[in-house]
């Protein structure tokens, strides 16, 4: 059962002009969130707008000494009248917080390596799912791709967690000048098809659909993080819906909430 908490803002801590990372004291949410989960959050109180909650992957389980979880954090990005919200919130101050929700990403186990594709804010999910892939002693690859090179965040966290780093960026300021998807073909293309390998993506759609696509000319399972409107997180208002391929060929929409976010790319009908 997903709890729901006003939970206090430990920090907010600005990392650009954009995006931010916002903690908040919500243990009970932190300590049953698996990597790739969610949380529903709303920084104005009452019914003022912006009236519904947003969808954030949650970011970081923050722990005391003891390893007890003592809250979550959100990557945020700045894009409408919540983010702006959350950029400005000040400690002490209550967020609406629902989670954990949806399905998280499935871990794999050596000796499969795990890739993970992240464009922009689409790191989020990959901080929690980096730490149980090492806990697992899962040998990890981070291909992070971002606009410019101080949009890539948090990359001694990775670093220190002993995952390989490719990055990319648009303006060529940091990495290689591109998409993100481009060295996950070439090195998918050079790596032996015996050795087996997981891909996880979380980023804007049209990065979704290309790693997704990729992933399936070389043969490799992909898991995607999709991110739709969501206007409730709880399966009850249809805004979500991604159009999937079931066992008998036909397209249905599932509600990404329930049975995503994380959703097996090669069910997807992309376009
Ligand atoms: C499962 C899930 C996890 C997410 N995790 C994160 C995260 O960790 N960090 C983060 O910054 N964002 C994340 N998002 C996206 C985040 O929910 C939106 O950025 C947020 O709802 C925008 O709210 P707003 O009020 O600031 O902007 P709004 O005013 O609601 O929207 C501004 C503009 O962005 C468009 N928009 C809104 N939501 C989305 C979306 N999901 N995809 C594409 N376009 C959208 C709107 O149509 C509008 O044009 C996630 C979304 C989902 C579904
Ligand atoms: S967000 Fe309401 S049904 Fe998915």
């Amino acid at each position: 059962m997903p709890i729901d908490v006003a939970a206090e803002v430990i920090a907010n801590r600005q990392l650009s002009s954009d995006y931010n990372v916002l903690a908040l004291a919500a243990p009970a949410i932190a300590a049953a969130s698996a990597p790739g989960q969610f949380v529903m959050i709303k920084a104005n109180t009452g019914s003022n707008d912006p009236l519904l909650r947003r969808p954030f992957s949650v970011f970081e389980i923050l722990r005391a000494v003891d390893g007890t979880a003592t809250g979550l954090s959100i990557l945020s990005k700045r894009i409408g009248a919540s983010t702006q919200l959350l950029y400005d919130a000040r400690p002490g101050q209550p967020v609406a917080c629902l989670g954990p929700l949806g399905r998280p990403f499935t871990i794999v186990e050596p000796p499969t390596e795990a890739w993970m594709i992240a464009g922009g804010v689409g790191l989020a999910p990959f901080a929690t799912l980096a730490e149980s892939l090492r806990a697992r002693g899962v040998r990890s690859t981070l291909f992070y791709g971002a606009r410019r090179a101080a949009e890539l965040f948090h990359l001694d966290f990775f670093r220190a967690l002993d995952v390989e780093l490719v990055l990319t960026t648009e303006d060529g300021s940091a990495g290689e000048t591109g998409r993100v998807v481009a060295p996950l073909d070439r090195q998918l293309a050079s790596r032996s098809a015996r050795a087996p390998l997981m891909i996880y993506a979380c980023g804007p759609e049209r990065m979704l659909a290309a790693a997704s696509r990729i992933a399936a000319r070389h043969g490799r399972p992909c898991q995607v993080s999709v991110e739709r409107i969501m206007g409730c997180g709880l399966g009850g208002c249809y805004s979500c819906v991604v159009p999937m391929r079931g066992d008998d060929g036909q397209s249905h929409h599932v509600r990404s909430c329930l049975a995503g976010p994380v959703l097996a790319a090669d069910r997807i009908v992309w376009d």
